[in-house]
């Protein structure tokens, strides 16, 4: 018996319900490459930054995290990553800071 679109649809957002995103981020997660892709344009592709821009690639997730938050919060002091860190909620800047951390240093 075929199972109707909307059943099969209904069931996607059950699953993804019951699976909420995990507290680490994989290096496969399609939606923080995404994100990160919008951070490429000043820390460069995957975090490798050119010389002059703080590269993120390969450092403490827990660093970069704090640092996202700092930012967020307007506790340290930004010419622009306050407004960047504020367009995430804070388990997406978890997720970026523990992809951004996964990526091979250069
Ligand atoms: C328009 C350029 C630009 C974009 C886009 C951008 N950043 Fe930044 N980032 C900066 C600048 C400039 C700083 C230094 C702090 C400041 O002046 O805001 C910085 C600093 C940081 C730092 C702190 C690094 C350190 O060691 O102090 C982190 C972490 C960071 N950015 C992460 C991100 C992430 C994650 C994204 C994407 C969501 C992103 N940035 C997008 C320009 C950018």
């Amino acid at each position: 018996m075929p199972i109707p679109a909307r059943a099969l649809a209904a069931l996607a957002a059950a699953a993804a319900l019951a699976f909420p995103f995990p507290a680490q981020a994989e290096p496969g997660d399609r939606q923080v490459r995404v994100w990160a892709a919008a951070c490429a344009a000043c820390h460069g592709t995957d975090g490798h930054a050119q010389a002059g821009m703080t590269s993120l690639a390969g450092r403490s997730a827990d660093d970069l995290y704090t640092l996202l938050i700092e930012f967020k919060r307007d506790v340290r002091p930004a010419t622009v990553m306050h407004q960047h860190a504020k367009g995430y909620a804070d388990e997406e800047l978890k997720r970026l800071a523990h992809w951004f951390a996964a990526q091979a240093k250069r």
